[in-house]
């Protein structure tokens, strides 16, 4: 109702001028910007009124609550207060789309466990055309829909403890990895200062292509630092493209740094997986499983064999579960340590605690 008055009360200053061509350019101004509020009052409305969402903070048109979160100082501190205010559930607009923040045990239970059909699929509305396509064709674990995702994420957890995820029979490649990693970034450089994000990421890196292709790769060789440097780039644009990219016309802003990702993920990081996934398949000994990849390769051939038409187990998805396995476990991991190393430079009584710990769990032998 409001929104039609604001429209006739417009319409009637335009219609009761009658000179329009006579019109200054502060008249025009304000017109315009009377108009472009119309605008945005109406796309306001018409969004709320198709609205089922959890009641949350008065959103903006266009801007959603950033206002009110740059106001807070922090997103954790202007969710904490709408917590209090809303309870547990309630929904908050940035970037272009509602977030429905949900807290506390029993919500959770029932949105991601009891209700997992209808909420275990990442959505892709607001990605760009190249990452819905992707996603759509080959999702790997990532942006597999339900129950594909169920099926794909217990057979990547279950092979990762089968590898020794969490467990002590990975420990012998941890501590070479280690020796290794000590070897080549520590001792060369003792007592000056060491730029840890690189030999971090590798390090890190090489622990998870041992569990997925029983392979390590040596820190001076070129094409693994371009590797390692190219899954970090990797993982800043994606952010970077998830924040930007979900703003009205955000994806026109950041063409080239999804072109960068196309490049890194096409040119660099899928070849290189593709050619640790044929040495695999040259000598798969299916009694024999030496890793993740060997048991996937197996798991397909399984399909395969009981004639499974758009088996999840395809090719092309190992590839994108590697891709991803890499992505999402490389600088994660790496950038954590990072945080732990510098919080213990900055409180060295944390540093004797986790020592400590260490040698109580470990003795004193280890390393570490
Ligand atoms: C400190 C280390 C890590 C942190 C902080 C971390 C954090 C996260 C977070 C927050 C998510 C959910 C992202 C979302 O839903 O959008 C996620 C998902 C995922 N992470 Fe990690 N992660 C870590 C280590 C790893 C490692 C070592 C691996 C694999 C080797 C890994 C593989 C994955 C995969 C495959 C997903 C997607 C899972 C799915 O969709 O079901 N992460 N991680």
């Amino acid at each position: 109702m409001k929104l039609f008055k604001t429209c006739e009360l417009l319409s009637g200053y335009l219609i009761s001028t009658g000179r329009m061509m006579e019109l200054d350019f502060s008249s025009v101004t304000s017109l315009l910007l009377a108009g472009t509020v119309t605008a945005l009052l109406f796309i306001y409305m018409m969004r709320k009124t198709s609205d089922k969402y959890p009641p949350g903070p008065f959103a903006f048109p266009i801007i959603g609550n950033s206002p009110q979160i740059l106001l807070s100082g922090s997103l954790a501190k202007f969710i904490e207060s709408n917590h209090q205010k809303f309870g547990n559930v309630f929904t908050f607009v940035s970037g272009g789309s509602k977030r429905v923040v949900v807290s506390g045990y029993d919500a959770i239970y029932r949105l991601l466990v009891k209700n997992a059909d209808c909420t275990s699929t990442r959505s892709i509305a607001s990605m760009t055309p190249t990452i819905k396509i992707a996603a759509q064709k080959t999702p790997g674990v990532f942006w597999a829909p339900y129950p594909l995702w169920k099926d794909l994420r217990s057979f990547s957890i279950s092979s990762m403890r089968d590898e020794g995820m969490g467990k002590s029979t990975l420990e012998p490649q941890l501590i070479e990895e280690i020796e290794l990693f000590i070897a080549h970034f520590i001792e060369p450089n003792l007592n000056n200062p060491i730029e840890m994000t690189l030999g971090l990421s590798q390090a890190t890196n090489n622990m998870i292509s041992q569990m997925m292709f029983h392979r390590r790769f040596d820190y001076d060789d070129e094409a693994f630092k371009t590797r390692i440097e190219s899954i970090n780039e990797s993982f800043s644009i994606g952010l970077k493209i998830s924040m930007i990219g979900n703003l009205p016309f955000g994806k026109y802003f950041i063409k080239s740094a999804i072109e960068r990702d196309d490049y890194i993920m096409h040119t660099i990081l899928l070849p290189a997986l593709q050619h640790l996934i044929d040495e695999h398949k040259d000598d798969l000994d299916e009694h024999n499983p030496r890793d993740i990849m060997d048991k996937y390769l197996i798991q397909s051939q399984k399909e395969q064999n009981e004639g499974k038409a758009n088996h999840s187990y395809s090719e092309e998805n190992a590839r994108i579960l590697a891709f991803q396995m890499y992505i999402a476990g490389t600088e994660t991991t790496a950038t954590a340590l990072r945080w732990a190393l510098l919080f213990m430079c900055l409180h060295p009584d944390v540093k004797v605690k986790v020592q400590n710990e260490i040698s109580e769990h470990l003795g004193i032998e280890h390393k570490a």
